[in-house]
């Protein structure tokens, strides 16, 4: 079985932390967000994976050769001349999906979603209904922001509707499909979107199915969301009797901790957090609702809120963070600095506050 993953746009809205590392390769509660993808597909047995990919490709390049050999799959890379949308990329893979195809269809997936999976239920349901194309849906706080369906009992989608301006519904496409192969010749050879091209015809034809995805569900793809996402993960795994989640009487619910970062016994953590590989927070410091990347440094007394810390960076004693505020790659922040809902991009040093909502570039 064949799965295509769409790796497109800048990834603008997890800026800056897109500028120095392609969105599907930021790490996700410790481990790249591709990789729990990975792990789904090759657990219902896909053998080969397609990454439709209109960016950075060199970087994407190396990881993808590690990731073949760590999941034991083929992993194919296509380069977009120009951005194809989501339904352009999968016409641009034509011959690769259907290269000795051992199935008369395959798995699509958005690559900013984070969810259980449970791929083997949409396979199923794909192969009883029959018609060209499945998804997932699964219900939002704000359905405007996403893709609506609405469907009959059967699973049968009578309508789809992207990003709606007016209420149609409050259950969203979840960016996970099965389309059959047949409807590779219906593509048009040019940039197009399946949300607005694609499903709403397929739709009106009775040709398009859905059924609910089970278990927490977010697309990752804004700071904001990226947060709520890690917490629901994390109670995910806290209901799941996870050992991976932190203990001691210096964490608040539910924190992961990668095993080689170091954080000093006086340091309250959580809830909702995630620290990564390397990374040695100090004494003193309050940390919650943040994600603080590999081998980054939290000096003394510096106090964390609502953000995520990139990669490299050095956060000075007493500086205060909060207000979804995002801090790139390589970043240096003087003791004592506010930051308050601001990005910052990489390799700045910061040595005054940032009080206002900005953008350090
Ligand atoms: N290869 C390629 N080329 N991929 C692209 C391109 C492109 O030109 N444009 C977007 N993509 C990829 C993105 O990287 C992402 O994995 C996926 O297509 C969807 O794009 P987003 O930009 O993340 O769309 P969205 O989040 O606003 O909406 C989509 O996802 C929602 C669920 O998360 C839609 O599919 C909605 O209907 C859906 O509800
Ligand atoms: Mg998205």
């Amino acid at each position: 079985m064949k799965a295509l993953i769409l790796i497109g746009g800048f990834g603008m809205r997890l800026k800056p932390l897109t500028l120095t590392v392609p969105k599907p390769l930021v790490e996700f509660a410790n481990k790249p967000i591709l990789c729990y993808q990975i792990e789904a597909l090759v657990k219902i047995g896909v053998t080969e994976i397609i990454l439709c990919i209109n960016y950075q490709p060199e970087v994407m390049a190396q990881q993808v050769r590690e990731y073949e050999d760590r999941y034991n799959v083929k992993i194919t890379q296509i380069q977009e001349e120009e951005p194809l949308g989501t339904a352009g990329p999968i016409k641009h893979a034509r011959e690769q999906l259907l290269k000795d195809a051992t199935h008369p269809f395959f798995f699509v997936m958005n690559s900013d979603i984070v969810c259980e999976f449970n791929l083997d239920q949409l396979l199923e349901f794909h192969i009883s209904h029959g018609k060209e194309a499945s998804m997932y849906m699964t219900t939002a706080e704000d359905p405007s922001k996403y893709g609506v369906i609405v469907a009959d009992e059967n699973g049968r989608v009578s309508k789809f509707v992207e990003k709606p301006k007016e209420f149609v519904g409050s259950k969203v496409n979840a960016g996970l499909y099965i389309i059959n192969n047949s409807l590779l010749d219906q593509l048009p050879k040019r940039p197009c979107m399946l949300e607005t091209d694609i499903f709403p015809k397929l739709a009106e034809d009775g040709s398009l199915y859905v059924i609910n995805l089970k278990g927490f569900w977010m697309d990752v793809g804004q700071p904001k969301d990226f947060m709520n996402g890690t917490k629901l993960y994390l109670q995910y795994l806290k209901d799941q009797g996870s050992e991976d989640l932190a203990r001691g009487d210096n964490i608040i619910g539910n924190v992961l901790i990668h095993p080689s970062a170091r954080v000093d016994p006086s340091s309250v953590i959580g809830p909702n957090v995630v620290i990564g590989e390397d990374c040695v927070v100090w004494n003193g410091v309050r940390i919650s609702e943040s994600t603080i990347f590999g081998k980054t440094q939290i000096k003394g007394h510096a106090f964390i809120r609502n953000s995520l810390i990139g990669w490299q960076s050095i956060i000075g004693q007493w500086v205060r963070i909060e207000g979804v505020s995002v801090v790139a790659e390589d970043v240096q922040i003087k003791d004592v600095v506010f930051i308050n809902e601001s990005f910052i991009l990489p390799h700045k040093n910061i040595t005054s506050s940032i009080p206002n909502p900005s953008t350090i570039v």
